[in-house]
Order: structure tokens, then C-alpha cells, then sequence
């Protein structure tokens, strides 16, 4: 059986989690797929880097991403930002390629035009790392939602601004310093000012209020406003009032008589005084947590970890595995599974 070739863009943060978790779930994956998973290559953009803590075999590096895209059946891109990300999807997509990329920054400024090219091309788009990390949001709201009218999506999408936000109020760490050890568990973008600024967070409702309100919503659409001037006094105060300090994104349909339809989107991100008793207030260190209120399902929580290497490597593989499915002629369809046969323990054993 020839094995469905799997390139991969970027060896950071992310990538780094997805290429050891590609080699360790190797044969679950080919299981579940119904063909084996080959990585043909990394792209990187240092070619001198010392890389021996990856784990990964080094014949695999490249820093030729131009050339390693026409090579795979399947590019995972983690690299970030917009170029050269966006041109590797679109050259990725023009030979055929599906792609699956953690990459809030790009699909909040030009999603539309790369889910036209992967139609155009008859590929596959897929996403799912891009919005709090590990937890499985955007399928939801995709799929188990799309016939319902979803109202309100509201919640902590950034865990680099949660992380700081908590250790100020738990610790009373400085500002600069919990930046600092965000940074070091590899919860923030590769310049923190996206995270602290509130772009992260701007990117991820955009990307939230697409898909929720079938609409196309930019990161320029969105109001923002991050933690920078959110100072220990603010915290302190919060405090006192039994409050806690939180950075929200809220994206709402509004009734608005004077847009057609007499409704209209209004999506933003800001910081927020939330009482210690609301649920959002105990979401700790870089975790997420996201309400979803449609007209039918009522309200839903979704909770987990919202960023880090192997939260995010976890969504990105639950994509490849769904991309490759639809790859494989002849093999497992999107709900079907393989069973792995394990023995039922009796009661009362774990
Ligand atoms: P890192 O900065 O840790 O890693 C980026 C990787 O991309 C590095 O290996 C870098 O190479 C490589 N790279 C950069 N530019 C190029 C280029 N021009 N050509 C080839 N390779 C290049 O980022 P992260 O892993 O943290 O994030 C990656 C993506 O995942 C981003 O889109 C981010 O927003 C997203 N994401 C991150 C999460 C997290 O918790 N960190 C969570 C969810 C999404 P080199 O090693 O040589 O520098
Ligand atoms: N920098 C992002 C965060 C990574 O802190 O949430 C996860 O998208």
C-alpha cells in the first residue's frame, strides 16, 4: 500500500509536538485512516539550527518549503503569520495538496480566498488547531450546529493573556513577567504583542463568528482591546469586588432594524470584570473555555487546554486523520472507526 505523504511546515512550537505525535501514533493513524502516513519532509527556516532535541530524524529538514509542498499529499502548516504561509497553502492546494494549518493570523485576514482555492482545486481546508487549541470548537459549530441558529459565541480564546491575567491575580506576578513564562511554555505567538494586544484573540472571534453566523467576518472587523493597560491595581480592585479579571471574546447577532434582514454581527474582544462565582472565572493558567447559546441547543460549554505544543498538535492530528480519510479511496469514511479490540474489565476495575 502506498503511503499517503504528509509534509510538514514549520518544526516550532506546534510543529515539533505534531511530527513526535505522527511518529509515536503511527499505527493507530494508518489504522484509522486505512493507509499508512509518511512525513516526507520539514520545513524550517533555519537551516544551522541545533535540532537534536526534536527528536526528528534531520534527513527530514529542509528549508526549501516551495519545493517540499508539491511533494505531499497532505501539508500540515504550522509556520504562522501570512507570508510565506498563504503562498505555500495556495501552492499546496495547486498541486493537489490538502492542508491543515493551526494559522488564526491568515484565515482571520483571507480565509474566503483560501476555502475558494481548495474548492477550486477540490481539496481540503481544515482548521480546527487555529481556535482554542485542543478543544474541539470549530467542527461543533460547523457541522453539530449548522442547523440551528446559534445567537451568541463568548468566551477565553487566548491562553497566553488568561495565563498572565491568573498569575497576576493568584501570584501577583508582574505583567512582564508572566509574559515571560507564557513564553517559555511555548503559549505564545512567536511576538507576544499578538497575544497581549488582543490580535490573537480578535483573529480567533473572527474566525468564530464566521463559521457561527455563516457570515465572513475579518480580524479588522473586530473591536479589540488587550491587557497591556490592565495594570496589578486593576487586579487588585477586581479582587476587593470578588471579581476576577478576564480577556473575552464575544460575538453576538444583534437585532438591528437597520440592517437587512433587521440583524446585524457584532464581534469583540476586551478585557472584562467576571465574578469568581461565573464559570469563566475559574478557567486557570492557558486554559480556554467558550459558551455557545443557538435557539434550539440553549447554552454549551466547551473547556480544555488552549494552547501549548501537544494540545494544539492534538487538534492538528484529529485534521490530518479527517483530510486523509477523504484522501483514501477505499478506506474509512469520516464516521467510520477501527476497533483496537481491548478487553471489557469487569466491574468495580479500572
Ligand atoms: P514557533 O515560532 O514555535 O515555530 C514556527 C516554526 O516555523 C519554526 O520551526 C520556524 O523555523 C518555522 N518557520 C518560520 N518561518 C519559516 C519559513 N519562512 N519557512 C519555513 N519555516 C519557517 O510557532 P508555534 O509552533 O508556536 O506556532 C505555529 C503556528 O501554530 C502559528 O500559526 C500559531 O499561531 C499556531 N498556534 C500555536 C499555538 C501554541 O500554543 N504555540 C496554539 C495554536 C495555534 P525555525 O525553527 O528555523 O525558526
Ligand atoms: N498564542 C495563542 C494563545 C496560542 O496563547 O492562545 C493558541 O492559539
Amino acid at each position: 500500500v502506498q503511503p499517503l505523504r504528509v509534509a510538514l511546515l514549520g518544526c516550532g512550537v506546534v510543529g515539533t509536538a505534531v511530527a513526535r505525535l505522527l511518529t509515536e501514533h503511527a499505527d493507530d493513524m494508518a489504522a484509522r485512516v486505512g493507509r499508512p502516513l509518511q512525513v516526507v519532509g520539514i520545513a524550517v527556516r533555519r537551516a544551522g539550527k541545533d535540532r537534536s532535541e526534536t527528536g526528528v530524524d534531520p534527513s527530514l529538514f529542509t528549508t526549501d518549503a516551495e519545493d517540499l509542498v508539491t511533494r505531499a499529499d497532505v501539508v500540515v502548516e504550522v509556520i504562522g503569520g501570512i507570508e510565506p504561509a498563504r503562498s505555500l497553502i495556495l501552492r499546496a492546494f495547486e498541486h493537489g495538496a490538502s492542508v491543515v494549518t493551526a494559522n488564526k493570523a491568515l484565515l482571520a485576514e483571507d480565509g474566503p480566498l483560501l476555502y475558494q482555492a481548495a474548492q477550486e482545486h477540490d481539496v481540503d481546508l481544515y482548521y480546527e488547531a487555529a481556535v482554542a487549541g485542543a478543544i474541539p470548537l470549530l467542527r461543533p459549530l460547523r457541522e453539530s450546529l449548522a442547523g440551528d441558529d446559534v445567537r451568541r459565541v463568548l468566551g477565553i480564546v487566548n491562553g497566553t493573556t488568561n495565563y498572565v491575567l491568573d498569575k497576576m491575580d493568584t501570584t501577583g506576578a508582574g505583567f512582564a513577567e508572566a509574559v515571560e513564562q507564557a513564553q517559555e511554555l511555548g503559549y505564545a505567538e512567536a511576538d507576544p504583542t499578538a497575544d497581549v494586544e488582543g490580535f490573537d484573540a480578535a483573529a480567533k472571534a473572527a474566525i468564530l463568528a464566521s463559521l457561527a453566523f455563516h457570515s465572513r467576518v475579518s480580524g479588522k472587523d473586530v473591536y479589540r482591546e488587550g491587557i497591556t493597560e490592565v495594570t496589578a491595581a486593576d487586579v487588585h480592585a477586581a479582587r476587593e469586588m470578588d471579581c476576577v479579571v478576564k480577556l473575552l471574546a464575544i460575538c453576538e447577532v444583534t437585532d438591528d432594524p437597520a440592517e437587512p434582514g433587521g440583524r446585524g454581527i457584532s464581534v469583540r474582544v476586551h478585557p472584562a470584570m467576571i465574578p469568581r462565582t461565573h464559570p469563566l472565572a475559574g478557567v486557570r493558567e492557558a486554559f480556554n473555555a467558550v459558551f455557545v447559546e443557538a435557539e434550539s441547543a440553549g447554552e454549551l460549554m466547551f473547556y480544555g487546554r488552549g494552547a501549548g505544543g501537544d494540545p494544539t498538535a492534538s487538534a492538528v492530528l484529529g485534521d490530518v486523520v479527517a483530510v486523509a480519510r477523504h484522501k483514501v479511496v477505499g478506506g474509512l469514511g469520516p464516521g467510520e472507526s477501527t476497533y483496537a479490540d481491548l478487553p471489557i474489565l469487569p466491574m468495580g476495575r479500572a
